[in-house]
């Protein structure tokens, strides 16, 4: 869908986020053909930089964060001259006129804030105070939005101060993946699905967002968050949401926003005896959470499973199994819808069989796996097997559908003004009334999360989550 011209202003361009994965992003949509022949990007940081500077920043970000970029040295030329840079102080008066005179009024205009968001306030209030930001713009938000929902009731107060919702756009970058979207279109644009996707044919759901990396690095922001913070409260909690929806009657931001909500607002409390904490050890060559957090007494979560219900007429007695950690086997992340066993059997007793699993695999090998049960070729009987029927999007589709980061896919829904993908305040504040009681719990109780080895499958605990359910964890391998 072709986009309208636009100046996209990057506050914080130098950092991080900004040279990782927003830049990179924007450079594949340009040679992609999606920026119209008068967009910009402004970059605007703390750092004294001329445009030359900032545009070489650019190239090498691009360079070290996109090798695989195929593109010339030509297009980077060109992109470079859409690019501009401001020096600015989001708490002082420094730069602010000579941003206001960049920034043009009758174009699409976005303010990305990847900056702390301690600082989202400031600049919400500079943009409007002078007059670069418009009742049109758009500002784009990351997380962490808030720390409970407290401090998220606060953050989505000063945005609102001097923007409307429908301005704000919070990423949670799981949403711009492509087969999160997938399982959208899986569900909704079939007729197969939807009438098994309920209690009477689901077993319970697993989802896995496994990471091999652990904190080193981000130690300080990461101990006072934990996996619950950092992944559940979010990522995890939008991919719950699109798999436990009922259909939105059709796919317009609202719509399906709404329908998330009643997800989250139908979760039943967690009781502490459905949560496993673990924290990973170190080996010989690797550093342990304690060191990589530098706090020896730690006692934050970095890996988390838990057993969610939902207390609502399609889902009641139909069991969410959650992990997520870090330093686990394999990265590896992925949903599995495990169906029941067909309710009588024809055939003769056979060893262990499982039913249909219907697998949504988001990272790597992006891709849906059907497992059925076929006959075992050969005359030897009637003995059953189950193979998977498999869709790789790699094999599937052909090079134009390359898989696209999340974050190229976001940037360019905020130009379109299109906020499905992207979380509602009023979602950020339910999900964080479903996680705070739960943190309490483990503060009140001085719970210690249990040690697990660096590059396993998690603690033990953790299995026995499900072996008491009679169930057990798919094998996620990468
Ligand atoms: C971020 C978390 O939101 O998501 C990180 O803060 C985590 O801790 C990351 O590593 C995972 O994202 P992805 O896209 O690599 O799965």
């Amino acid at each position: 869908i072709p986009v309208e011209t636009f100046d996209l202003v990057i506050f914080g361009a130098t950092g991080d986020l900004s040279r990782r994965k927003i830049l990179p992003g924007l450079f594949r949509r340009f040679c992609a053909g999606q920026m119209p022949p008068e967009a910009r990007v402004i970059g605007a940081a703390r750092t004294e930089m001329d445009v030359a500077g900032f545009q070489q920043l650019v190239s090498d970000a691009i360079s070290e964060f996109d090798p695989k970029n195929k593109a010339t040295a030509d297009d980077m030329q060109r992109f470079q001259e859409r690019l501009d840079y401001v020096a600015i102080d989001a708490k002082g008066d420094d730069g602010w006129t000579e941003l206001a005179g960049k920034v043009r009024k009758d174009v699409v205009t976005a303010f990305y804030f990847s900056v702390a968001p301690s600082l989202f306030g400031d600049l919400a209030e500079r943009l409007r105070s002078n007059n670069i930001a418009t009742s049109e713009s758009r500002i784009v938000v990351e997380k962490p939005f808030g720390h409970d929902l407290q401090t998220a009731k606060a953050l989505n107060a000063t945005l609102a101060k001097h923007f409307d919702e429908t301005q704000i756009y919070r990423i949670d970058h799981y949403l711009g993946k492509e087969t999160v979207q997938n399982l959208m279109a899986v569900r909704f644009g079939n007729i197969l699905f939807e009438p098994l996707w309920n209690n009477h044919f689901v077993d319970h759901i697993q989802i896995t967002v496994a990471e091999t990396v652990g904190v080193g690095g981000r130690g300080s922001y990461y101990d006072q968050s934990g996996a619950m913070r950092d992944m559940v409260q979010n990522h995890l909690m939008q991919l719950l949401c699109l798999i436990a929806m009922e259909p939105p009657n059709e796919f317009e931001p609202n719509a399906v926003r709404d329908e998330k909500l009643k997800v989250i607002r139908a979760l039943d409390p967690v009781s502490p005896s459905d949560i496993v904490r673990g924290q990973y050890s170190g080996t010989d060559k690797l550093s342990g959470y304690l060191e990589d957090s530098e706090n020896p007494d730690s006692k934050t979560e970095s890996f988390v499973a838990m057993k969610v219900a939902i207390s609502n007429w399609r889902w009641k007695g139909t069991p969410f199994y959650l992990r997520t950690g870090k330093r686990l086997r394999d990265r590896t992340s992925e949903i599995a819808i495990v169906f029941q066993d067909p309710p009588h059997s024809i055939f003769e007793a056979q060893e262990e069989r499982r039913g249909n699993v219907l697998v949504i695999r988001l990272q790597p090998n992006e891709g849906i796996t059907m497992r059925v049960t076929i006959k075992e070729p050969g005359p030897g009987g009637m003995r059953l097997i189950e193979v998977p029927l498999d869709m790789s999007f790699a094999d599937a589709l052909d090079e134009a559908h390359d898989v696209h980061d999340a974050y190229e896919r976001l940037i360019m829904d905020v130009i379109r003004g299109n906020q499905t993908l992207f979380m509602r305040g009023d979602e950020v504040e339910a999900a964080w009334a479903w996680t705070d009681p739960i943190i309490e719990g483990w503060q009140e109780r001085g719970d210690k999360p249990r040690p697990y080895d660096s590059g396993s499958s998690g603690p033990e605990d953790s299995l026995m989550l499900l072996h008491r359910d009679g169930r057990r964890w798919r094998e996620v391998r990468a």
